[in-house]
Order: C-alpha cells, then structure tokens, then sequence
C-alpha cells in the first residue's frame, strides 16, 4: 500500500483525499494547507494529521505519493513550489493541472522528477474513463486507418476574470491532452477569441492545429455557457473509420468507412460511471497502480511531460492570438 499525503485542501484536494481514503492501494496519511481551518476540516474529515506547511508535512510523514491540488493565478502558480519539495523529498507527484502557469517553471518540475527517477502525473481525468479506453483501443486495432482530422470541443460556465488568458491556460490542458493522446504532438496552432457580452477575458476560442503527424485539428472551447447540456466531444477521423467520443464517459461511436453499420458504447447503468467524481477515480487508481507497478516514469500516462507538451501548445496559442499569426510550438 502506497503511503499518500495531499497539499492544497480546496475543493479538488478533498476529492484527491476522499479517493485515496477509498482505494485499496492507498492508505492517506496526511493533509496540508496553509490555510489553518482548510487543513484542520479535511484533518478531522479523514482522520489524518493536518499540517500548515508542506515541508514539514513531508519531513515528517516522509510519503510514497504526494498529491499536489493547490491552485493560484490562472489556476496553476502555486503547484510549483511543493512540486519540487515533494520531488526533493522522494515522493511521486500527481498534480492538477494546469501543470504551471509558466513554461520556465514548468519545464523545471518535468526536470526535477527525471532527475530524482520519480513518477509524475498530472491528473488529466478527462481521458480514464471506459469509453476513453475503448477508443484508444479502436484507434490501436487500426479501425481508424490513416489519421486524418481531430475535432474537439468542451464548453463549461466559469466567470473567473483574474487573468485575460485563464480560460485558454486553465481550461484547455484537458482538451490539448485529449488530443494529443489520440493524434500525437502537435507542431503549430492559430488561435481566435472572443469575449461574451459583459465579458474582459478571452472567454470563448477557437484553435486551429497542425499535428506533425500530418493530422490537422480544431479544438473550440468557452467558459460562457452554463452546464445543463453535454459539454465535451472529441471526434476522430481516418481513412478506415472515425470516432465521437460524448462527454468523456457517456457514449463512443464508431462509424467504420464505406460502412452503414455503427458500433456503438454507452456507459451503462450497472458498473458504468457514475458522475465526473469518477473520472478522478479512475485517474488516481491508474497512477497508484503504474507507481505500485513499478511503470518506468517516462511511461506514466498523463505524465508531467504531457501536462507541458499541452502548455507549450496553450502558450503558443496565446502568442498567435497577440500577433495575429501562426505559432509554431516550441
Ligand atoms: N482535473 C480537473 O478536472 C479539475 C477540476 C477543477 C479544478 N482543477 C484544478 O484543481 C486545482 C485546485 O482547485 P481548487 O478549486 O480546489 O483550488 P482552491 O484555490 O480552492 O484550493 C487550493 C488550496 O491550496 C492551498 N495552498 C496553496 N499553496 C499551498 C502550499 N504551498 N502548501 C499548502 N497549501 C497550499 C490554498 O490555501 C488553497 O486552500 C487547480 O489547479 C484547478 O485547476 C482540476
């Protein structure tokens, strides 16, 4: 059993502990939050220790696994700074995403786990689910062919107006993940935007990609428009077949080329998912199993690398939006 601790005890951080308080491979140890009633609630919500700084907690539980679910500007700021102490202190790191708010920082983070040989994921929860697996699977059958395009969208309400680029860097990590985990690394984007009525931030975008595969893509996504309806889809097409895989867990089709029949999953009553708190279920699960498995760090999935691959994408699509022009990711 590995022996886990979480840092940041917001919202996703009580998740990252409820889940870990429930997996067999599991045992929560500890909590952290600078915030004194934060830690001391999740303490007594778990029954576990609270402690108010992070190197004291690691110094003193000395963890297997770190959760790292703090926040910060645009979402991801504040992941660094206990990312390399749980690094330096020999844990391995699921963090949130955005991996960083800054590319420098970010790379360094990818740096400090390679160089202390530790297992780092970034809890890209939108692709663990049975109907994500399954068109992975389709996709390494080879029922897809030749790739050829991605569309994908997601689409959320978020009224956050702390900086001009948060819904680009805080909501598009999981949709760049999702399609760089089914068509590859992605060499250059163009990016537009707009702002909904009484909005200041570029609230809604739209990204244009070149995969060097040769796959092309689209991605749009907003954070002006209130939940009720789906609000994630992932379409990918070949020369033999394509996929529409429904907010992330609920349906996949395959429509096979020259075809009129269509094969279809949808999540099922009975053992199916049962709401988004599963999708961190299911992520968490797989990094306890790879970690107790043994996995090789550059073969985690949903690595750190990834988590900066999608980063770099963001951020160059941000530079696109500034100058109006194509970026090609660095
Ligand atoms: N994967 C997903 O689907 C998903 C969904 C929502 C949010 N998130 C991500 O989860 C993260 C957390 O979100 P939240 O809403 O819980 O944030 P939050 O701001 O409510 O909580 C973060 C907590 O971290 C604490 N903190 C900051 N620095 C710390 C440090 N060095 N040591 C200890 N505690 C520290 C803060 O005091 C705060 O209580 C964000 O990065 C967000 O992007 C992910």
């Amino acid at each position: 059993m590995l022996r886990v601790c979480v840092i940041g005890m917001g919202p996703i951080g009580n998740r990252h502990a409820k889940i870990y308080k429930e997996d067999p491979l599991a045992e929560l140890v500890g909590v952290c939050d600078i915030k004194k009633e934060r830690a001391d609630a999740a303490a007594e919500r778990f029954g576990v220790p609270a402690f108010y700084d992070a190197q004291q907690m690691l110094d003193a539980l000395a963890p297997d696994v770190c959760s790292i679910a703090t926040s910060g500007y645009e979402n991801g700021s504040d992941h660094y700074e206990p990312t390399l102490q749980a690094f330096e202190a020999g844990c391995h790191v699921l963090g949130e995403k955005p991996i960083c708010n800054e590319i420098s920082k970010a790379e360094e983070m990818v740096a400090k786990a390679r160089e202390k040989g530790l297992c780092y994921g970034i809890d890209f929860n939108h692709r663990f689910t049975p109907a994500a697996y399954l068109a992975k699977q389709w996709q390494n059958e080879g029922r897809l062919g030749h790739l050829l395009f991605v569309n994908m969208s997601m689409w959320i309400m978020n009224p956050n107006e702390s900086s001009p680029y948060f819904m680009i860097k805080s909501l598009h990590p999981h949709t760049v993940d999702v399609m760089r985990h089914f068509c590859g690394d992605i060499e250059a984007v163009q990016c537009f935007a707009t702002k909904a009525p009484g909005r200041k931030i570029w609230s809604t975008a739209t990204f244009n990609m070149q995969f060097k595969n040769g796959v092309v893509g689209s991605l749009s996504g907003s954070y002006d428009i209130e939940r009720g309806h789906p609000m994630e889809r992932c379409e990918v097409a070949g020369t033999k077949g394509r996929f529409v895989l429904e907010d992330m867990w609920r349906q996949v089709t395959l429509y096979p080329a020259g075809d009129f029949v269509k094969l279809q999953y949808t999540n099922p009553v009975f053992g199916g998912v049962r709401d988004f708190e599963d999708t961190f279920r299911n992520r968490i699960h797989k990094f306890l199993e790879q970690v107790t498995a043994g996995v090789p760090p550059e073969e985690i999935d949903g690595s750190g690398a990834d988590g900066l691959a999608a980063q770099k994408v963001l951020q160059a699509a941000i530079e696109s939006l500034e100058t109006k022009s194509i970026v090609y990711v660095r």
